[in-house]
């Protein structure tokens, strides 16, 4: 029996109900007249402690409170992708909600239509014994996206019946399995706890380049398939970009992005562009393979939390289907500035900052769920969760205690730098402070486009000699730089000008393939290396400077693939004539005098 208490107090998003015996930690319960969602953060004998998820502003103590018997739960089945929901899966029926003043309260629609019909084809027969993950039959949610119907974690048993091939609810019987409880009849929706990981047969190390189409991610510090991402950055740095970037071209089958606390208006435009841009390896929209969850700056603060985790837990489903899922978080600071109001309305021993003990452990939980696995189920198949989190440390200080937290969990680290973001060099990933720790779990990847690895050490390691030689001409001025020297500073600018600086907004430059990356990355390199020859034979960087080819070189990135491939045939063929006769030309010179 679920119980039925009375709000004591109103404290912000958190309420104090009394009454509440027999209830759960973390049990959902709906909050006054108006039902708003809520869920038990603390429990003590009959007094709960209630983080709601809709605006409290209104609440009365003397109203009622009931307990739902069940916890904070995500709806998973045919009809996810292309979904807008805000944090508590509430489908908005319009990307404006996004924008103006969020009053909706207590509505309760289902986050998966209930009339939409799916073509059901079946995978399972009669009389197979079946177990959690195995396969009961697929319907095709999009052009893109295969959706199987499992059997749920929990379940196992003997398949008695099966629904023959045709068009089916969500809520319709698809089968019906013998379990050691009595009959259960399946349909196609899964009801998931959202802070309960699903369970897999086995995790394995992350591997493989998740692309994300951008070249100093891709190239510089890759992020594996399964892995652990942040992107800290000041106000105005490209955090948000950034994530859409990703969330737009990565070579994801599902994608996932995570509006958490942020502005409105940007989640609208970029929603906006979703619906008009295409997948370039599918031609695809790109909204048939994204599932947005929407928590903005104008709706309730504790909802940060639970949308955080609704996003993890779709993505872990996509997963269990065999799927690559990339989830973006923008910004898990918000996240975790909820966190702390919640906290300090419950008057509990705040921490570092404000924010409570166990920030360092609620993050750890979450990254904690990324990773490739085996799935369940006896098709046998490989998913994998990739997430990425943006981080908004307040004055750009990565000192700070969700920046420093979430740096120990993470192994890819995109420092984005104020000073880039001014100078407009975008994406503004500071590339001597940026690391990723997974560069030998993408080597193999990469290795099948050319010998990746070592050229990312050796473009490195000019961009490393640059910032020391930085120093020098901060002092004493360029002139005096052997020519050696100077011919680094050119290579090092063109890689960070014709390599590294990639516009979200110019219409092919925006998404880069990563086999035109590591062909752009070779070309700049063999400038390097024959301007090194050159000025070994006398040629000074002056004259190397003019050399038309480098005009052309700095043009690569605005052509697309099928063009790129054609032209970088010829820049090759005419950056050696051209440096050929630069010497040739020095050659003769010295022989005249
Ligand atoms: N990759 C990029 N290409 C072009 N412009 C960018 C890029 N990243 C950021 N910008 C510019 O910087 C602005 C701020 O970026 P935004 O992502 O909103 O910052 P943040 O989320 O860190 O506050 C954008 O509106 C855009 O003009
Ligand atoms: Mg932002």
């Amino acid at each position: 029996m679920p119980a039925k208490g009375r709000i004591v107090r109103i404290v912000g998003p958190v309420v104090i109900a009394e009454g509440m015996k027999g209830s759960q930690m973390y049990e959902v319960v709906y909050v006054g007249e108006e039902k708003l969602i809520g869920e038990i953060i603390g429990l003590e004998e009959d007094k709960a402690t209630i983080q709601v998820y809709e605006e409290t502003v209104g609440l009365t103590p003397g109203e009622p409170v009931e307990g739902t018997g069940r916890p904070l739960s995500v709806e998973l089945g045919p009809g996810l992708i292309g979904s807008i929901y805000d944090g508590v899966q509430r489908p908005l029926p319009s990307i404006w909600d996004l924008v103006g003043p969020f009053i909706r309260r207590g509505v309760k629609v289902p986050p998966l239509s209930r009339d939409k019909k799916w073509h059901f084809i079946p995978k399972a027969e009669k009389g197979e014994k079946v177990e959690a993950g195995d396969f009961i039959g697929v319907v095709k949610e999009t052009p893109l996206i295969d959706h199987y119907i499992m059997v749920p974690p929990g379940t196992h048993g003997k398949v008695v019946e099966v629904a023959p091939e045709g068009e089916y609810t969500i809520m319709d019987t698809i089968a019906v399995l013998e379990t050691p409880d009595g009959k259960k009849e399946l349909n196609m929706v899964q009801i998931q706890p959202v802070r309960v990981p699903r369970p897999y047969k086995v995790k394995l190390p992350a591997s493989g380049l998740m692309a994300t189409g951008q070249r100093i991610v891709d190239l510089f510090f890759p992020i594996a398939k399964g892995g652990t991402a942040a992107v800290p950055g000041d106000f105005g740095t490209g955090k948000t970009v950034l994530l859409q970037q990703f969330a737009k071209w990565s070579q994801a089958d599902v994608c996932i992005l995570v509006g958490c606390g942020e502005r409105g208006n940007e989640m609208a435009d970029v929603l906006t562009g979703f619906m008009e841009l295409k997948d370039p390896r599918s031609g695809r929209p790109l909204l048939e393979r994204t599932i947005v969850i929407a928590n903005t700056s104008n709706m309730p603060v504790a909802a940060r939390e639970s949308s955080v985790y609704s996003g993890i837990t779709i993505a872990e489903y996509f997963r269990d289907m065999g799927y690559d899922v990339f989830m973006m978080a923008d910004s898990t600071s918000r996240w975790c500035e909820a966190m702390r109001e919640v906290s300090g309305r419950l008057e509990e021993m705040p921490g570092e900052e404000g924010f409570p003990a166990y920030l360092a452990s609620r993050l750890a939980e979450f990254y904690e769920r990324t990773g490739r696995v085996i799935t369940l189920g006896k098709q046998e198949r490989i998913g994998s969760v990739t997430v990425i989190g943006a981080v908004s440390p307040p004055g750009g200080d990565f000192s700070e205690p969700v920046t420093q937290n979430t740096l120990r969990i993470v192994k890819v680290f995109l420092a984005l730098s104020k000073m880039l973001a001014e100078r407009r060099h975008f994406p503004a990933i500071d590339w001597l402070e940026s690391y990723s720790l997974y560069i030998d779990a993408v080597a193999d990847w990469w290795n099948k486009l050319g010998p990746w690895k070592e050229m990312r050490t050796e473009a490195m390691a000019i961009l490393k000699e640059e910032a020391d030689l930085q120093e020098i001409v901060r002092i004493v001025g360029p002139d005096v730089l052997p020519e050696r020297e100077k011919m680094i500073l050119e290579s090092a600018r063109m890689i960070r000008d014709d390599l590294l600086y990639q516009s979200a907004l110019h219409e092919v430059d925006t998404y880069c393939p990563p086999e035109k990356s590591i062909k752009m990355m070779e070309v700049i390199l063999k400038f390097h290396k024959l301007g090194m020859q050159a000025v070994q034979k006398g040629v000074s960087v002056k004259d190397i400077k003019t050399l038309p080819i480098r005009y052309r070189i700095a043009r690569m990135k605005e052509l697309p693939y099928d063009k790129f491939i054609e032209e970088v045939k010829k820049i090759e063929k005419d950056m050696e004539e051209q440096f050929q006769n630069l010497i040739k030309s020095k050659v003769m010179e010295a022989a005249a005098r």
